[in-house]
Formats: structure tokens, sequence, C-alpha cells
């Protein structure tokens, strides 16, 4: 591998983009941090998280902070015993702020909304969890979870944290396939799922792929003994009474009095799957005093979070790990009010975000750039129509955010008065590691700027010595930090391997970007410089689409890029190889694949291209080059073809595409 930032939109605007925002005076005067958190904490880490960590209620306090003896496998807060979900919601009810609300659930029918009170919480937390007991779970084992945005999701995430079962929520969006591996390799026990949810206006089926996943995973010696499911949309379900159990029965019927058992920090909480190099999926370990801290933390500090008067919005999903420490964990320990939004943004129309926005007077709203370049294109008439006069912070995450996105963001959306924090930060990191502060740093449209007071980061060359400013490398974690992964679950050699080795003796963590520093020392994340695609802030992998796709009878070899694209960042692009005896595939081949991916992965994985071609370049030992398939793909003229095994192999990939077109 090479120091090769892919070049993205924002790399053009480097050198011209001289705009700077500067903190409104009224935030900056009450900001939660201040410029001076910077030196503080780089004087002492440790002690700096030490002080977040106190911002957690412990049963009994670490006597370590760190314990790095045996890198890359971190201990933080050491002795310590925590429990997540009391801190999420017991501790704000027995603080006298029971009445307060947590979650203003919005389903995506209209007028289907519940507000969800930090007392209603504890109580439903405390029955799912006697419910979770009652089936069998106990501290240690996996529970999975498969469901749409509703605040049972919420409630069963924190039921798993109350009893000591990690979760591993699997996007509801994915298939079968890609439930079953997960439930398969980490061996879950129970699975939590709904009959199924609204999308785009329409009932949409879970059930249905969890009895498949149950099958597969059987097929394969794994049994997932128990199913909770809960009602939400009445549509039909098969239902085997030896496993499936409804939630408004088990449930419902089971005490709101649930005594929490508190536990060792470094405890699992969950297991969150993202994709890899390879083609199976990494199942990021997440423990929990670190990472509670570090998400708590970072909601407080880069939203400028005051729980008192904050109307929180973050629009990810809870299968992702956006969801995880910016719906669940974060913001709950924090105490704050939340909208919890089950739909898509265009769901009955166009404005649906914008209503909700109004309507609860949300103040911090944290988004994807994917989502913001949607509605640009839909034109700011939309928007317009709405009083947002309530927003005071935006946020941006998943994916670099190119200036034009964070302008109009600014400016359309937060009326120019509101600060756009660009956050970067992985499912492996846990929490925000590079962002602006809100009350403190004068942004640059496009820049994630520098790391937060606490983490240590740079971007460095090949041989992991940094880069002057104004150069481009690898960007590196320099040392360790509460919410980071302990390990892949039950892979550590593939942890250290992936993570560790590649700047072994520098002890960084090699984060798989590719970033610059511009002349001021600020950062511009890139986008990856492995095999791993960002499509609509998703992390897809090349290789998993690529095994997807010669699992089809008729696909000899196929290979996958991440190919430059004005919506979703980059989009799928495939050049696939047929089986002689398939002949050229027949009319429909290139719709019977893209199906095909669906079916394997899910929806989000569907290539936007498929090529049918006679061959794939490659170098002499046998590596496919993406980055010649990637100028196809992009129309660009192919680069440097002299490491290929045969030159001729573009010539014959080009003019078979002209010809076929
Ligand atoms: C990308 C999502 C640029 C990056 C939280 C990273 C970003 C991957 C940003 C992690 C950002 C995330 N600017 N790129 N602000 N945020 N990324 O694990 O390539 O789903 O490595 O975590 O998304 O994706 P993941």
């Amino acid at each position: 591998m090479t120091a090769e930032p892919r070049p993205q939109e924002t790399l053009a605007n480097l050198s011209t983009e001289d705009r700077r925002f500067e903190p409104p005076a009224d935030l900056a005067a009450n900001a939660n941090l201040t410029a001076e958190a910077y030196a503080r904490a780089e004087a002492d880490p440790e002690a700096f998280w030490a002080e977040q960590a106190g911002r957690l209620d412990w049963a009994q306090p670490w006597d370590r902070v760190l314990d790095w003896d045996n890198p890359p496998f971190a201990k933080w807060f050491v002795g310590g015993r925590i429990n997540a979900a009391y801190n999420c919601v017991d501790r704000h009810v027995e603080a006298g702020r029971g009445d307060k609300v947590a979650l203003h659930f919005v389903g995506e029918p209209l007028g289907d909304t519940r507000d969800i009170t930090y007392a209603q919480l504890k109580d439903d937390v405390s029955r799912a969890a006697n419910a979770l007991t009652e089936l069998g779970v106990t501290a240690g084992d996996r529970v999975a979870i498969y469901m749409p945005m509703i605040p049972e999701a919420v409630v069963t995430m924190l039921a798993c944290a109350r009893i000591g079962a990690p979760h591993t929520v699997v996007f509801g969006g994915f298939s079968s396939d890609a439930l079953a591996s997960r439930l398969e390799d980490c061996q879950a026990k129970v699975v939590v799922t709904a009959d199924g949810g609204y999308r785009r206006g329409a009932a949409s089926a879970l059930k249905p792929a969890v009895d498949e996943a149950r099958e597969k995973t059987a097929a394969n010696g794994h049994t997932v003994e128990k199913v909770l499911v809960v009602r939400r949309t009445g549509q039909d379900v098969a239902w085997d009474d030896a496993v499936d159990v409804w939630w408004h029965e088990a449930v419902d019927a089971a005490s709101s009095e649930h005594a929490c058992e508190f536990f060792d920090a470094e405890h699992p909480l969950y297991v969150m799957y993202t994709s890899g190099t390879t083609g199976k999926p990494k199942g990021i370990l997440h423990t929990t005093g670190g990472y509670l801290t570090g998400a708590a933390y970072t909601h407080w500090a880069i939203f400028d979070l005051k729980p008192e008067t904050d109307v929180y919005w973050c629009t990810a999903d809870i299968g992702w790990v956006t969801g995880h420490s910016y719906i669940v964990y974060g913001p709950l320990a924090n105490g704050v009010t939340q909208v919890l939004y089950e739909g898509t943004p265009d769901s009955p129309e166009r404005g649906r975000w914008w209503d909700i926005i109004e309507q609860y007077k949300v103040t911090i709203f944290y988004t994807a750039p994917t989502a913001i370049r949607s509605f640009m294109k839909q034109g700011r008439e939309i928007p317009d129509k709405r009083d947002m006069g309530s927003l005071r912070i935006l946020g941006s995450v998943g994916e670099p955010i190119n200036p034009e996105a964070y302008i109009w963001y600014r400016h359309v959306i937060g009326g120019d008065r509101t600060p756009v924090v660009d956050t970067w930060w992985q499912t492996e990191t846990g929490s925000i590691m590079i962002s602006p502060l809100p009350g403190v740093t004068a942004g640059k449209p496009g820049s994630a700027m520098t790391p937060i007071p606490g983490v240590g980061a740079d971007v460095v060359d090949d041989e992991g010595h940094p880069v002057p400013n104004g150069s481009g490398g690898l960007l590196v974690l320099t040392r360790p930090w509460p919410s980071m992964l302990r390990t892949i679950w039950g892979d550590d050699d593939r942890f250290v391997d992936t993570y560790w080795s590649r700047f072994k003796e520098q002890g960084y963590y090699f984060a798989g970007d590719g970033a610059k520093k511009d002349a001021d020392g600020d950062l511009w994340v890139l986008g990856r410089v492995d095999d791993v695609m960002n499509v609509s802030g998703h992390r897809l992998s090349t290789t998993e689409i690529e095994s997807a796709l010669v699992s089809h009878p008729k696909v000899a070899e196929a290979a996958v890029v991440g190919a430059k694209d004005e919506d979703t960042g980059q989009a799928v692009c495939a050049f696939v190889i047929l089986r002689e005896e398939a002949g050229d595939g027949g009319s429909d081949i290139v719709a019977e694949l893209r199906q095909h991916v669906r079916k394997e992965i899910g929806p989000i994985a569907t290539p936007r291209q498929i090529m049918v071609v006679p061959e794939l370049p490659k170098t002499r030992s046998g590596k496919i080059m993406r980055r010649l398939l990637r100028d196809v793909a992009e129309n660009r003229e192919v680069g440097d073809v002299t490491t290929l095994a045969d030159a001729s192999v573009m010539n014959l990939i080009s003019s078979g595409l002209s010809a076929g077109k």
C-alpha cells in the first residue's frame, strides 16, 4: 500500500479555501470548553481523561487511569465499577429529573409520536432487563438487535447494558445473510427484533430476515435460543412458539423494579460490526467505562451541550456507531432531551426533517454530508418555509464534507448563526477524535481542524514521520484514548495487524484514512487509503462485495472500486468476468447481479454500475490494480500501466466497454 490519499473535492479547494467562521460571541463567552483545555490536556492526558470520567457515576472508583503495559491492549479506569444504563437513566431520575423528556419519538407515519421521560425510560429499561433475564440472558451473553428506529431499540440496548450482556446491533437494512454471519461470529443467544418498521410510507418487514438468519446459523451449528419481537406495524409474521416471544407479552408483564449490578470498567458493552479490507466484517469491541467516558465527554464538549435547555437531534440509525455514541450513550449519559426519528427525510414529503426541527425547537442537529448534498439539490425553498431559528450548532459526520455543502448547511439550515462542527471519528475510535470546538475554533469549510483536547493525532509519511504543514500523508492517533476499541471480537491478531502493525515502532494507531495538513497545521481528512469505500457515509468493503459477486453462478471473477459520486461521495462500481458457460450472461445480467448483491449484503451495497469485461488488470503477482479500474469508473484517462502483467488489458477493457455502449 502506498501513501496515496484519494483526491476528493476538498483537495481541489484546499489551496483556495480561505473562508473562516469565528464562533458567535455569546457561544464563546459561555462555552463548555475553552482554549485552555488543549494545553491542560496535552500536559497530562491521563489526568484530563480522569477528569472526564468524573462526569459519570462510579460504584467504585478506579485505581489506575490507564494500563498500557501490554500495548495495543489497553485497560482504562482499572478497578473501577460502573453500569452504563444506570448512568444513562437512573441517575437522572435519582437527581430529580425523572419528569424530563428523554426521547421525543417521531414515527414515520404522521402523528405517530410519543414522549418518553427519564422516569418512564427507567421503568421500560428495567422491565426489558427483567424480561431478557427471564429469557435466559446472563452477563456476558451476546444479544443481537435488528430493529427499526423505535424507542424499544434504545430500551433494549440499555437493558443489555444493565445486565452486562453485550449487544450487537445489526442495521435493519442488512440482509438475512449479513445478519446470519454476525449472529454466528458473536454467537448471539437472543435476537430482539420487530415485525417491521415504517420506511418511505410503507411497512417494511424485519422478522422474516431473522427467521431466515436463524435457519442459516442453525445449519452451521449455532442456535439462536429466543427471538423477542416488538409489534410495530401489525403485519403478519411467521411464528415459532418454541423460540418467538412477543415484547408486549414478555416485557410489559415484567416488573419495573430492577436492581442493577455494577461491572468492571472493562466489561464488554457492545460489538459493532464494520467493514474491513477483507470480506469478513470485523466485530469491533467496546467496553464500558472508557467508552462511556469518551461518548459523554465528546457529546458535551463538541456540541457545547447545555442539558437543561438544549434539544438535540442526531439523524443516524442506531445500526451504526454514530447511533450508539450520539443517540444512546452520549446524550443519555448527559441527560439531554432528544428527538428520535424512525423514518426517511422525505416521507411523507421533502420537508419532514425541517418540520421536526421547527416543531420540537431543536437546538443541536447532527447529520451526514450525503443528506446535506441531497437537500442542496432539492433547493433552499423547502427549508426556507420553516422556522429553524432554534438551531445553534450543526454537526457533520461520516465522510469529508465538501466546502459547498458546509457553506449551504451553515447558511440555509443554520441561518449563518450556527458553527458547523465537522467531526472525524470511526467505529473503532468509539467517539469523536478530530473536530472544531464550537466556542473556540474559527472553522474552515471542509476541515475537521484539530484533535480535540485529550486526543493525539497526526499526519505521517510512510515511515511514520510527521509531514510538514502543507503536505499530505496517513492519519494516525498517537496515543491511547478511553473509548478506543479493545480488540476485534475473537481475533486479537487481526486487531494488532490491522491497526497497530503499520506504525509499530512509533506505537501509532493507523486509521486507514489519508489526510492533509494545511499551512496552519489544520487537518483535512481526504478519505480511505485502503480497500474500504464510503458510500453515503456507510463503510463498505470492496472485497465483501467482490465475494458476493463471485458467489453468483455466472461470475468467474469480480473487482469492485469506489468511484467518486456527486450525491453519495463514492459509489460502488463493479467489473465482472463471466464464466465461459454463462456466455454473455443474458440481457438482464446486470440487473440480476445487482439484485444478487442486494440479497447477499443489503440495498446499501448495490453497485451503481456493473461492467462485464473480458479481463481484469493485474500486477505480475496477481493483485488487481483497482487504481486503474477507478480511472475507468470515473471516466479518466487510465494512469500508469507499467506494472501490469499484461499492458494490453486496459485497452481490451476500454474498447469492450465502448463497444458495449
Ligand atoms: C470516514 C463513522 C472525513 C473516514 C463515524 C473514517 C470521515 C470512516 C469523517 C469511519 C469526517 C468519518 N471527515 N471522513 N468528518 N467522519 N469519516 O466507522 O473515512 O462508519 O475512516 O464511523 O468514515 O466510518 P465509520
